[in-house]
């Protein structure tokens, strides 16, 4: 949940290199920041916490010297955000500096030990460990690659790390277990960082680092080894398309708002995946006497509204499950007839992984579906389906919510085919309909954008929203609630409409507004009847609904008009737009920053 920059240079500074790279890292935690260099054969650490920007000036990042150098910004796991919690961690000698993305879950007991042993700890983080073990090993007189693989060899948990040292001083060395590391190589030096983007300015030519794999970095290239026994891997260099303007907001004043509306180039993508492996996930999903569809936060909810196309196109018993929960609820029950789809944006999510590798042991087919090449869940899934939706930097999930939806649809309906469960009309409908996706949301971005900046100021100062849909727009109305309430810290309600009168209704009273999302389509009437009982209690209404939808309409304080012919099972994919959009003009007009939400980082890599 940290980031890591670090870079080898044949000339110049690494510091203002690792400056920039950390700015691009910031989605990753930004409650701290520092940079360590190799000056004249010694370790410099500069670190505080605050973000990145403030702290480079006052500490004066950029006039670091040293062509080698490491980098972190930080998203506090263990010990508060303050300067000593701060990375990089250095040992007693302060001759070795280490940045860590990850937990490291024995490090008490290794503490103790260190203690113990004579070692002087300053910070309560559990990074600092590493340092101390690496001068431990050093004492045995042996080289320092040496010592790193030894020290890692005690690590329980998670982790990437990236180390310099004056006893190594044109080196770097790294490593990962569960926290992503990928490495890059230019003309100008080798690079290493949690995640792409942060290396596009410098380079393309990158290789991820696998679980358990360890690199040395000079300034001339990289040799990966495992950790287990310091055995060579031969890891060549892949050549990523992702250019840095991809990266960057081109003229959006905020990540979220070009990535709402890039969501028609996103769906086009979504829509050119290569069949064969949409076949392939096909052809596991038919084999499985029921489908779990696993995940966490927004991608849950593609799973949850992906669960009725499941159930009713290809009529496959389809469970959706929070990921977190998913071992408690499940893990005894699940097996070799079981197919466990995962779902996840950046295919590092922890509690994801662990429901995954419970899966795996229980001999269920694994199968998934990310927006991240090389990710772990691409390793550990039996097959899987890139999204295609180009890097998403903003904390809140949109452009990869709306695709994960359209790659789940399109493989419900190839399963539907596949079984011959629903009729041929049926099937063709929908599927005409699905290569519509991208214009139904471009329409909504062009014809309703300014009504909803408009609703926002309305509402901006309103302490309670109800977010509420009936069928698969139940799934609709708790990505809504998610992402008000994540960028704009106001508490919401989201529920299928059936159950509000189950208990969530006592809390409406005068004036509180209720969304409604209303697609044309079964559910229809009962939301009409669900709308009467909010409105007799004094809710305000805000109606998603289809243009012309004059029974809605006229129940409604205020509307969205959504494109006439969006099929209600579609629906999730188009009538969350608007949502987005409403949740983002909130934030920025009480002033909040929807990209930095606090306490939210963008990847959860930690338990
Ligand atoms: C949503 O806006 C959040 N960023 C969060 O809920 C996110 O969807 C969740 O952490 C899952 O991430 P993943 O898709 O990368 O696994």
């Amino acid at each position: 949940m940290c980031g890591i920059f670090g870079c080898a240079l044949k000339d110049g500074s690494a510091a203002p290199l690792i400056h920039m790279g950390l700015k691009r890292l910031e989605y990753r935690g930004y409650d701290s920041v520092g940079i360590a260099t190799i000056q004249e054969g010694a370790v410099r650490v500069r670190k505080d916490s605050g973000k990145i920007d403030d702290v480079a000036g006052r500490l004066g990042f950029d006039e670091m010297p040293g062509s080698v150098g490491v980098g972190h910004t930080r998203w506090a796991t263990h010990g508060a955000p303050m300067m000593v919690n701060a990375h990089p961690h250095i040992d007693c000698g302060g001759r070795i500096a280490v940045v860590h993305n990850g937990v490291i879950e024995n490090y008490l007991e290794l503490k103790e030990e260190l203690i113990n042993g004579g070692h002087n700890f300053v910070s309560r983080t559990d990074t600092e460990v590493i340092p101390h073990l690496i001068e431990e090993e050093l004492k045995g007189g042996i080289d320092f690659g040496k010592a790193f693989l030894g020290a890692l060899r005690r690590l329980r948990g998670s982790y990437a790390v990236a180390v310099v040292s004056s006893a190594d001083p044109e080196r770097i060395y790294c490593a990962r277990n569960e926290s992503p590391l990928v490495l890059g190589v230019s003309d100008q030096g080798v690079f290493c960082a949690s995640d792409v983007p942060a290396m596009l300015p410098y380079t393309n030519r990158v290789a991820w680092l696998r679980n358990g794999e360890a690199a040395v970095l000079s300034a001339d290239g990289f040799e990966v080894m495992r950790i287990e026994d310091g055995s060579p891997v031969d890891r060549g260099l892949t050549e990523v398309t992702w250019s840095l303007e991809m990266a960057e907001k081109r003229g959006y004043p905020h990540f979220m708002l070009k990535e709402i509306y890039e969501q028609p180039r996103s769906l086009r993508n979504a829509l050119r995946l290569q069949h064969q492996y949409l076949d392939l996930l096909t052809a596991f999903l038919d084999r499985g006497r029921e489908l779990f569809l696993v995940a966490a936060g927004t991608s849950y909810h593609a799973c949850l509204a992906a669960s009725y196309m499941f159930s009713k196109l290809a009529k496959l018993t389809t469970y959706p499950v929070v990921s977190s929960e998913f071992v408690e609820r499940y893990g005894a029950s699940v097996g070799i007839d079981s197919i466990v789809l995962t779902v996840s944006q950046s295919g590092e999510t922890y509690d994801t992984l662990r429901a995954v590798d419970h899966a795996r042991m229980r001999a269920a087919t694994v199968l998934g579906i990310t927006n991240t090449v090389g990710s772990t869940l691409t390793r550990v899934a039996r097959a899987y389906v890139i999204q295609q939706s180009g890097p998403e930097i903003g904390v809140a999930a949109t452009k990869t919510f709306t695709s994960q939806l359209l790659v789940l649809a399109q493989l419900a309906l190839r399963l539907a085919r596949t079984r011959g469960k629903v009729s041929q009309d049926e099937i063709d409908d929908l599927e005409a309909k699905l290569v519509e996706v991208p214009s139904f949301v471009e329409r909504t971005l062009e014809g309703q954008a300014e009504h909803v900046e408009a609703l926002a100021r309305k509402y901006a100062d309103e302490r309670l929203f109800l977010f509420l849909g009936r069928g698969v727009s139940s799934a609709t109305a708790l990505e809504s609630r998610l992402k008000v309430l994540e960028i704009t810290y106001v508490p919401s309600l989201a529920y299928p409409a059936g159950e509000s009168k189950h208990g969530p209704i006592s809390v409406v009273e005068e004036g509180v507004p209720c969304i409604f999302i209303c697609p044309r389509g079964e559910t229809r009437r009962d939301i009409v009847g669900s709308i009467m009982e909010m409105k007799a209690r004094g809710a305000r209404i805000i109606a998603v609904c289809e243009e012309g939808d004059e029974g809605i309409i006229d129940l409604s304080d205020d509307h969205i008009e959504m494109p006439r012919g969006v099929p209600e099972l579609l629906s999730p994919i188009i009538y969350v737009v608007p949502l987005q959009l409403l949740a983002y003009h909130l934030a920025t007009t009480k002033g909040l920053d929807p990209d930095k939400p606090r306490n939210l980082a963008k990847s959860v890599t930690v338990p």
